[in-house]
């Protein structure tokens, strides 16, 4: 008899059901004014030098992790390099979660790849939305931290672009200590920088930090984070990653944006962005389709609209992408928009507009 071999039968279940995370890229769109990834608006000039595609390259390349180290103040030994913050919330998982039996924890509305790994690995999340300032809560997260082994927090947060609450932070360190590890995810802390957490690594040996290349440096396309921890943490992470994590042009082109040149280049496009950052908030209030322009530390605003469908779509034909944020708990009517460059802000701010200023069509009678 002819069997139709049907692949699932041999997928894990957990990878059957599995919605993988949509990001800017897959879900397309045929735009020339991409405000839907947080990305910079212009790609930054960079040659390689390493011309050595034959070998192998060094999985954690010195001259990145001394460069990095160096950028935020710690010792190499506290530094890992990755394919992207991405992969860190990936690593994380495996070092420290069984499958079946422990949990991560996270608050929504936040960034969907904390959930989207858990779901691959076949680990419990536990939600604890956030509380209506939209910091975390601090009670709710004590009493379901059974079974809880990693706790990931994103500040500022991806897509509300509020900063977590130093407090909030400090208490759910010490309420966590010798029980789960806190990830705070700092992919956007070079917009404001102030706020760092690295200080408290030497207090607190369960605290992990995320950074990323890909939003003040310019470098999406690059593919390259860091994690910041105690050494411990950081021996434990090169024991479950790829044994050639990094691309030798990766590494090249990393080296070069974390010299001094470099990190100058990179606060002078964030002080641009936040320049811009104001003047959309601004212009985003006058609009009558505009309900709230939520405050921002980042590189993206959340805003509320009186219509937020019509915008999206009627953006969308035009080849402005934006991204819906609207199914996100709380975040009902809400799209967000990344800060383009003053131009891409101004031509934003005009197709809104003539959303509202449309000419009142005359009933013939
Ligand atoms: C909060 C947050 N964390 C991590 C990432 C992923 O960073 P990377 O590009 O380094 O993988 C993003 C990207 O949008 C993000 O918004």
């Amino acid at each position: 008899m002819d069997m139709v071999f049907d692949i699932n039968s041999l997928v894990r279940e957990n990878v059957r059901k599995l919605v993988p995370y949509m990001s800017a890229r897959r879900l397309g769109g045929n735009g020339d004014i991409w405000l839907n990834a947080n990305e910079y608006p212009f790609a930054p000039d960079f040659q390689l030098t390493e011309n050595t595609l034959n070998r192998y390259p060094e999985c954690q390349p010195k001259q990145v992790i001394q460069r990095y180290a160096k950028y935020a103040g710690l010792q190499p030994e506290q530094v890992l390099v990755s394919r992207g913050a991405d992969e860190s919330i990936e690593l994380l998982l495996r070092i420290f979660c069984e499958p079946g039996r422990d949990a991560i924890l996270f608050c929504p509305p936040t960034y969907g790849m904390y959930s989207v790994s858990a779901e691959i690995f076949g680990v419990e999340q536990r939600k604890i939305p956030v509380n209506a300032n939209w910091q975390p809560d601090i009670a709710a997260i004590e009493n379901n931290l059974d079974r809880v082994k990693l706790i990931y927090i994103c500040s500022p947060n991806n897509p509300t672009g509020n900063l977590v609450d130093p407090t909030a932070l400090q208490q759910l360190l010490e309420l966590s200590r010798n029980r789960a590890i806190v990830a705070i995810d700092e992919a956007y802390i070079e917009f404001c920088p102030q706020q760092n957490t690295t200080r408290w690594l030497q207090d607190y040996p369960h605290l992990v930090i995320l950074r990323t290349l890909s939003k003040a440096f310019a470098l999406a396309g690059l593919r390259c984070g860091f994690t910041l921890a105690s050494p411990d943490i950081i021996s434990l992470m090169l024991k479950v990653i790829a044994p050639y994590p990094l691309p030798t042009p990766v590494a090249d082109i990393a080296a070069q944006a974390l010299t001094e040149t470099g990190i100058r280049t990179m606060r002078a496009r964030v002080e641009e962005n936040t320049k811009n950052r104001l003047y959309l908030q601004q212009e985003l209030n006058k609009l009558a389709l505009v309900e709230t322009v939520f405050p921002s530390e980042t590189n993206y605003l959340l805003v509320k609209f009186i219509d937020k469908e019509k915008v999206f779509k009627s953006l969308w034909d035009k080849g402005i992408i934006l991204r819906d944020q609207s199914k996100q708990p709380g975040l009902e009517n809400c799209l967000r928009i990344t800060v383009g460059s003053r131009t891409e802000c101004e031509q934003l701010i005009n197709a809104i507009n003539a959303l509202s200023n449309r000419p009142q069509q005359i009933k013939e009678i």
